[in-house]
């Protein structure tokens, strides 16, 4: 039986990516450690309470006695590092806390798997020095490489050019895991995604959003001439892509995950007031599109090219961006509670009935 520690598995990705992990493989215990941020949202997780082998632990990924307790209680396997501030909008008004969880609480993790994963008194080679099997991964993201012209996409060669707080903390995040495993030989692995999309994103980012904008007839504003092109990744082909490396990747190496669906942000914005107006509201359409003042250092372009996880490990997007696009909305309508406790802030609470008793 394999031992994850899944951090920010109470997020949109970290959560996917822990119910898809429970529900692919029977062997498996999954430590979930969550700050419960505003973006932390247990209800993400409703499917698998009581499920023993889901553990979840409110924690700070920065705290260094916390998080080695875990590791001295459990024989930890993997660790995915999903916990971070991740919203640009945010790191540009105070990027503090993006040092704080993205740098300090990434470095604090790879701290303690090293120390919990060394075998003592190993005299053998540099790569003997820990526990068969373990691995570290880093989940980061392709704004690293900063902002692309029309043409040309972004390799894992491409040098680290970050634009916002945000992208320099998962830069220098990324960073010091290649120290890691440089320095200590730590079996590490980075995967630098592009925007991922599906259900249980907090509506802050672009498609949940604009969605509930629109139903609810409020403004969808839109940054500048909304003609940021964006790569659009289904959150379930980037979770199969973290397990496909997790089991085959090669330590040390960055793979580059993206979906092959370049859009730009008013095609998106379109799209979603189409498909309201056609199976919601009919007096749902572009009128309600308002272009405002564009974000400081916007990125124009991110394109991902994912030939080396494709060719080393097989991975492909599975999902077409028109089929996952009419998912997620759907997802969204179906689950208006979901959106609602979100929005009203209810989601909150949800821990404090759960596990307020502890
Ligand atoms: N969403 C995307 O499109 C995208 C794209 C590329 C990379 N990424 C990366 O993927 C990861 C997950 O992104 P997401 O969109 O799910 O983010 P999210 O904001 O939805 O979730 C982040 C989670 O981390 C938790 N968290 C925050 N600070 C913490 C701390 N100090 N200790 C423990 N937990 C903490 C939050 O409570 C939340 O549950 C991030 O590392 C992000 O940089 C996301």
């Amino acid at each position: 039986m394999r031992t994850y520690l899944v951090t920010g598995g109470a997020g949109f990705i970290g959560s996917n990516y822990v119910l898809q992990l429970l529900q692919k493989d029977a062997e498996v215990l999954v430590l979930n450690v969550d700050k419960l941020t505003y973006a932390g949202n247990l209800e993400n997780l409703r499917a698998i309470e009581g499920d023993k082998r889901h553990v979840f632990v409110q924690a700070d990924i920065c705290d260094p006695v916390r998080i080695a307790e875990l590791f001295a209680s459990y024989d930890i396997d993997y660790v995915v590092n999903f916990a971070a501030e991740s919203h640009v909008d945010r790191s540009i008004s105070d990027p503090q806390i993006f040092t704080q969880t993205n740098v300090l609480g990434t470095v604090n993790l790879l701290q303690c798997a090293r120390e919990a994963w060394q075998v003592v008194g190993s005299a053998a080679s540099a790569d003997d020095r820990y526990r068969p099997g373990v691995r570290y991964l880093q989940v980061s993201t392709d704004e690293v490489y900063g902002s692309l012209g029309p043409e040309g996409f972004f390799t894992e060669q491409t040098p680290l050019d970050p634009h916002s707080p945000y992208a320099a903390s998962k830069a220098a995040a990324d960073l010091f895991v290649k120290a890691f495993g440089d320095t200590y030989r730590l079996p590490v692995n980075i995967t630098r995604c592009s925007n991922n999309y599906g259900p249980f994103q907090f509506p802050e980012k672009l498609i949940p959003l604009m969605l509930n904008n629109a139903l609810h007839h409020q403004a969808l504003p839109v940054y500048g001439d909304g003609m940021q092109v964006r790569d659009w990744l289904y959150v379930e082909d980037h979770c199969k892509a973290i397990d496909l490396v997790l089991e085959g990747g090669v330590p040390g190496e960055v793979y580059n995950i993206g979906g092959h669906n370049e859009r730009t942000n008013i095609q998106i914005v379109k799209g979603i007031l189409s498909y309201v107006g056609e199976k919601v509201d009919r007096s749902v359409d572009e009128r309600l599109i308002e272009h405002v003042t564009d974000r400081k250092g916007h990125d124009r372009r991110y394109g991902i090219d994912p030939t080396k996880i494709g060719e080393a490990l097989g991975w492909r997007p599975q999902t077409a961006f028109e089929d996952g696009i009419v998912r997620t909305i759907q997802w969204y309508l179906d689950n208006q509670d979901w959106v609602a406790g979100v929005t009203s802030g209810a989601y909150r609470d949800y821990y404090k009935r759960m596990y307020g008793a502890r």
